[in-house]
Formats: C-alpha cells, sequence, structure tokens
C-alpha cells in the first residue's frame, strides 16, 4: 500500500492525488490506504474521509460491473428522475448510492451532466440514454446482464432506445478541484 504513494510528497496538497491514486488501483479506497494516505501525509483519518466522501469519483466500496447514474439535477428532476430513480432502485433491489450483493451494478446520482435539455439523463457504463422512460428501464437493466454473460443487448430494445450523443458535456462526477 506504501508503494501507492511512493512519488507523493506527505503535504496535504498531495491528499487528492493520493486518493485517485489508490482509487485507479484498487477500484475504490480500501480501509488500508485510507490509514496510509493520512500516515504519510501526516494528517487525520478523519480529514481523508472528508476529501474521499465528498467527491463522487471515490468510493469506499468496489464499484459494480455495471454502473448506472442518474442525474437528479433541477432540469432532470422536473422531467421526472425521482420517478427513474425508484423505478431503478425497484429493478436492482438497492437503494441509490449503493452496489448490488452480487456486485454487478452500482446505482448512483449525481447533479447535472450539462445535458439537460435530454432530461432526464441515465448513464450507464459511460453511455448517455436521454429522456429516460420508467418503462424502459427493465429492458436496459436486461441488456446490462445480457453483457455480463457475454450476450448482445437481449432486453428487446429499439433503435430509437440506443444510447444518446450528449456531447462533450462534463464528466458525470464532480471532478476534484472542478467544483
Ligand atoms: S439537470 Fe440533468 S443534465 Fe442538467
Amino acid at each position: 500500500m506504501e508503494d501507492t504513494l511512493a512519488s507523493t510528497e506527505p503535504s496535504r496538497k498531495d491528499l487528492i492525488h493520493a486518493l485517485h491514486d489508490a482509487q485507479e488501483r484498487h477500484g475504490h479506497v480500501p480501509a488500508e490506504a485510507i490509514a496510509a494516505i493520512a500516515r504519510r501525509l501526516r494528517i487525520t483519518e478523519t480529514d481523508v474521509y472528508g476529501v474521499l466522501t465528498f467527491y463522487k469519483a471515490f468510493s469506499l466500496e468496489p464499484k459494480g460491473r455495471h454502473v448506472v447514474t442518474i442525474c437528479s439535477g433541477t432540469a432532470c428532476h422536473v422531467r421526472g428522475a425521482a420517478r427513474i430513480i425508484e423505478e431503478f432502485e425497484r429493478a436492482l433491489d438497492v437503494p441509490a448510492g449503493r452496489t448490488t450483493p452480487d456486485r454487478e451494478f452500482t446505482l448512483e446520482t449525481v447533479n447535472c451532466v450539462g445535458a439537460c435539455a435530454l432530461g432526464p439523463i441515465v448513464i450507464i457504463d459511460g453511455d448517455y440514454h436521454g429522456q429516460a422512460k420508467a418503462a424502459e428501464i427493465p429492458k436496459l437493466v436486461e441488456d446490462c446482464r445480457c453483457r455480463s454473460r457475454g450476450q448482445a443487448p437481449c432486453g428487446g430494445g429499439k433503435p430509437e432506445d440506443a444510447p444518446v450523443d450528449a456531447g462533450p458535456g462534463p464528466s458525470p462526477r464532480r471532478q476534484p478541484g472542478g467544483g
């Protein structure tokens, strides 16, 4: 674990860099990494947790094979994002912010991804789905399960359900240092 921080100067300003390093290396930031970072940077583990939990780029638990991100920003909210979140929670049997016990899905929300006119927006494994509808959620979930089995999408999708190109908007996750 210490080698994760080998290039990190023992300074608080390098905390985000160290967290990125751990996240990339492990797919999340495990407790041992938090302790190692705190030791190395000579700050408390509470300080590390504070930054870690502020940014959605970092996770305390391993992410699922499929990451479903639903925009809950204002424009998407008024277009029904809450219903979309509820339907995904029902379909995956896991609350937003958590990963399914089989580690197949992580369900998360985010505030505005810069494609407001296409809301509500659902992002699945990096693919944007605009004007998402509750009725299509079982198909989207099934498509993911099929991909996990090495099959083509099998949820009965129609061409108009294909992911939209929402353009070069900002990352669906808050980026450290990006506000
Ligand atoms: S509020 Fe959802 S993309 Fe802007």
